[in-house]
This record gives structure tokens, C-alpha cells and sequence, in this order.
């Protein structure tokens, strides 16, 4: 059994999931892997904070540096905004460390730095989990779309707008009691005007388009309009001619090289859409590439366990750990898993 160490940049909604999946789905990441997966150290902001999982206590640090005095080959980061994270994630790899972040932020808007950089160093820098919540849409454009032209991606790219259209719409809920929902349940930003501004699919579709047109176009120029204008009664009386309204993300390219038109906006669709029926967290993306014809993704968008997947996913799909140890068997649970 090999033994990977790891730090925990983060133990909030997504730090938390990547704890307990590790320990939930030890078994099974171990028969496949061949891998344990050891968290030493997790940086938090605040060390007083009650936290939902326990026995991480002697874990938890709020000094950057400690982390860095640590023997680990990745480092996962959880923690959001583009400072510090950018400098963390910077530092740690020019140590040598792999890096996985679920922060879509950063990598929008600092991605080609950072991808730049991890070539550099040889190490690998994987973030599934900053696109589509548990949707392997990133590891679908990567690995199994590469010889597709592709003109046209779009979809719905944020768990919280959606949700809340979904609650406006059909049981007729308020946008801020939908909102507090969705904060409650994990699937908002740490500031939630990212997501009701439309400023966070926006920065997902930016990843997109890197991914698909190889192109980095910055998130300040792709046209975005949020939902916070959106009332009950315009959902119910576009739902009463026969259309959903929902927060769209489209990327699309005339001819081969040829300009790029992108946007993120409410968005009538009929209801006989595919994309209409899509509700609550759920999000899709339409991908359209000249052999595939058409491919549609649809799963969870956000919140603690699809999240989670991503990132233990890319955790497991990291490859060459050199300095990798070998632990003599597979061991029995070393973490501690009680939650409270
Ligand atoms: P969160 O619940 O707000 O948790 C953030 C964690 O990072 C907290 O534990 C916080 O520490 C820690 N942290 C923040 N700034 C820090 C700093 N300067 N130094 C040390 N620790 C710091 O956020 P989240 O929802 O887990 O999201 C984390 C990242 O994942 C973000 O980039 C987000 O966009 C992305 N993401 C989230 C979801 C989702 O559904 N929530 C889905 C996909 C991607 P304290 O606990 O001490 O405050
Ligand atoms: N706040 C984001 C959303 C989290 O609601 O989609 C997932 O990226």
C-alpha cells in the first residue's frame, strides 16, 4: 500500500467532504489506488471554530509555514478567493508538491500562471472540482474530447441560481429564503454575490473556454447578468406560456479560430428543453463537437459531497508520487471519522 501524504488548505463546506470521503470511501479508494490517503495538516483561518468532523484537532494550523515544514506531496486546496490561495498554491509547488484546488476563482482568472508553472515543476495541478460541482466535465474536455473540434459548450453552471429559480418557480418561494437555503446547505460562495450576480458561472465558463478553445479570455469580458432581478411572477408567467427562465453560460465559436461569442444570463427556455427540466443544485453542460454531435452532462453542481468527488477523484487520478512511502499492509481505519 502506498502512502500518500497530503495538507488540507481549508475545512469548510468542501475541506469538510474531502475529510469524511477519504475516510467513508477509504476502502474503496484503496482497492483501486493501491493508495491511503494521509491528511497531516489542514489550515483553517480560525482555530476556535467548532468544526463538523472530529478527532482533526491536533491537525489544524493557521500558519501557512507549518504546512510548508511538512513532509507532504499534495496539497489540496479549499479555502476560495484568489489571495492567498494563488501564493499557496505557488509556494507549494515550487516545492515539488502536486496541487488540487476547487477554486474556480483563481483558476479563471490565474490559471495559465498556475498550469504554467506546475509544467515547470513537474508537478501535476488538477481541478475538476472548480467546474460542475461532482460533474467530471473537466476530466470529460481533458481526456476524452481531444481530437473533437468543438463550436459550442453551454449549460447551467451554478448549483445556487439554480436552485433558487427552482424554488421561485415551483413552490413559489421568496429569492431570499431560497438563498438562505442554499447557503445552509452548503452550495453558496462565501459571498453569495458571486453567485446571484452570475460572477461565478461566469468564471466556470471562462475555464471552459480555455479548456475547449484554448483561449483565456478575462472574466471581465464576458457578458454577465445575474438573477437578482428575476421575480416570482416573471418565472410563473414564462412557466404559464410554456418556458423555464434559467441562468445560462454560452460559449460559442464561429469557424475554425474564428471569434468567440460568450455570455452568462437568465435565459427562456421551452419546457420541452432538455436543460429545462434541470432543477435545485443540478447543473448541465451541452458540449458540441464536430464527431461527438452532442454529449449533455448532468449532475449535482455544488454542496459537500459532490464537491468532494471531484477533488478525491483528482486525488486519485494523480500520477508519478516519487517519493512516494510504503506502508507494510493495508491498514484498517487510521483516521478518526467521528462526525458530530
Ligand atoms: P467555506 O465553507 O467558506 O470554507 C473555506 C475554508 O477555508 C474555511 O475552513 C476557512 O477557515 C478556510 N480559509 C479561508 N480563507 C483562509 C485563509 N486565508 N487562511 C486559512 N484558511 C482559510 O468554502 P467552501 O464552500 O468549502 O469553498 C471552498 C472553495 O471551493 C472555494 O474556492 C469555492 O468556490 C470552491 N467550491 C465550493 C463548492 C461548494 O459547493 N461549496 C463547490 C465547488 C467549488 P475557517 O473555517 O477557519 O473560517
Ligand atoms: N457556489 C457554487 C454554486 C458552488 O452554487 O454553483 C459550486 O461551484
Amino acid at each position: 500500500m502506498e502512502q500518500v501524504q497530503v495538507a488540507l488548505l481549508g475545512l469548510g463546506t468542501v475541506g469538510t467532504g474531502v475529510w469524511k470521503m477519504l475516510v467513508s470511501n477509504q476502502d474503496v479508494i484503496a482497492r483501486r489506488t493501491g493508495r491511503f490517503f494521509n491528511i497531516q495538516t489542514i489550515l483553517v483561518r480560525d482555530l476556535k471554530k467548532k468544526r463538523k468532523v472530529s478527532g482533526i484537532e491536533h491537525l489544524l494550523t493557521n500558519d501557512f509555514e507549518d504546512v510548508m515544514k511538512k513532509d507532504v506531496q499534495v496539497i489540496i486546496e479549499a479555502m476560495g478567493g484568489i489571495e492567498p490561495a494563488r501564493t499557496y498554491i505557488k509556494r507549494a509547488i515550487e516545492k515539488g508538491c502536486h496541487v488540487i484546488t476547487a477554486n474556480k476563482e483563481l483558476m479563471a482568472v490565474h490559471g495559465v500562471e498556475l498550469e504554467r508553472l506546475a509544467g515547470q515543476n513537474g508537478v501535476q495541478l488538477f481541478y475538476e472540482a472548480s467546474v460542475g460541482g461532482g460533474i467530471p466535465v473537466i476530466g470529460t474536455l481533458q481526456h476524452f474530447l481531444k481530437a473533437n473540434r468543438i463550436h459550442k459548450i453551454s449549460g447551467i453552471l451554478n448549483g445556487t441560481t439554480n436552485y433558487i429559480l427552482t424554488q421561485m418557480d415551483l413552490y413559489h418561494r421568496d429569492f431570499s429564503e431560497a438563498l438562505k437555503d442554499a447557503q445552509e446547505k452548503g452550495y453558496a460562495e462565501a459571498d453569495p454575490t458571486a453567485d446571484v450576480e452570475g460572477h461565478d458561472p461566469v468564471r466556470k465558463l471562462a475555464i471552459l473556454i480555455r479548456l475547449v478553445f484554448d483561449v483565456h479570455i478575462p472574466v471581465e469580458e464576458i457578458p454577465c447578468k445575474g438573477i437578482t432581478d428575476v421575480t416570482a411572477a416573471e418565472l410563473q408567467c414564462a412557466r404559464s406560456l410554456g418556458y423555464a427562465v434559467k441562468l445560462l453560460a454560452q460559449a460559442e465559436q464561429y469557424g475554425e479560430n474564428g471569434p468567440i461569442s460568450c455570455s452568462v444570463h437568465p435565459t427562456l427556455l421551452p419546457l420541452s428543453h432538455p436543460l429545462a427540466s434541470v432543477h435545485d443544485v443540478y447543473n448541465a453542460i451541452h458540449i458540441e463537437g464536430d464527431q461527438i454531435q452532442d454529449l449533455t452532462l448532468v449532475g449535482q453542481g455544488a454542496g459537500e459531497q459532490p464537491t468532494a468527488s471531484a477533488v478525491v477523484e483528482d486525488l486519485c487520478n494523480l500520477e508519478r508520487l516519487p517519493s512516494a512511502k510504503l506502508l507494510p499492509s493495508v491498514e484498517p481505519l487510521l483516521f478518526s471519522a467521528g462526525e458530530n
